[in-house]
């Protein structure tokens, strides 16, 4: 594995756990109408490990490394509702206002996103 297979891998994982915290956090917070921070840190986490992710990738360009510009346009796009809906959702629950509409777009947003990710071939 090269050095730039390694910094790819682990961006991999950072990735997933961003996942894991829209949709952990998501999951962990339905009884309740608020969004929690990590929501919110996991939605920026998406966009900023994404763009890093499909960059390596052009610049490796081999098999295992193929950039689909129309699924990456609507994983952005995707990610960038979700992060809205995250960051206004955050700001409504801190005011003690009701955010469960904004909490179930970027959770369901984020779920969405997994299916791009894995179904899109
Ligand atoms: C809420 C936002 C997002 C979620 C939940 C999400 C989820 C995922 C998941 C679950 C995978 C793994 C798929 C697999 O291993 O087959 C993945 C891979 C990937 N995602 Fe995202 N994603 C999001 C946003 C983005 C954005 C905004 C970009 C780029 C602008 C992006 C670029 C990528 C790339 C390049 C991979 C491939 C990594 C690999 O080589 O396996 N993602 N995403």
């Amino acid at each position: 594995m090269t050095a730039m297979d390694l910094v790819y891998n682990l961006l991999v994982v950072l990735h997933l756990l961003g996942m894991a915290a829209i949709v952990g956090g998501w999951i962990a917070v339905r009884s309740g109408r608020t969004v929690i921070a990590p929501v919110v840190w996991g939605a920026r986490a998406q966009i900023v490990t994404g763009v890093l992710l499909v960059g390596i990738a052009s610049a490796i360009k081999d098999d295992e490394h193929t950039v689909n510009n129309t699924k990456i346009a609507v994983k952005l796009l995707i990610a960038l509702v979700v992060a809205a809906m995250a960051e206004i959702g955050h700001a409504r629950s801190k005011r003690g206002e009701d955010a469960g509409t904004f909490l179930d777009v970027a959770g369901g947003g984020a779920v969405v996103n997994v299916g791009v990710a894995a179904l899109w071939a």
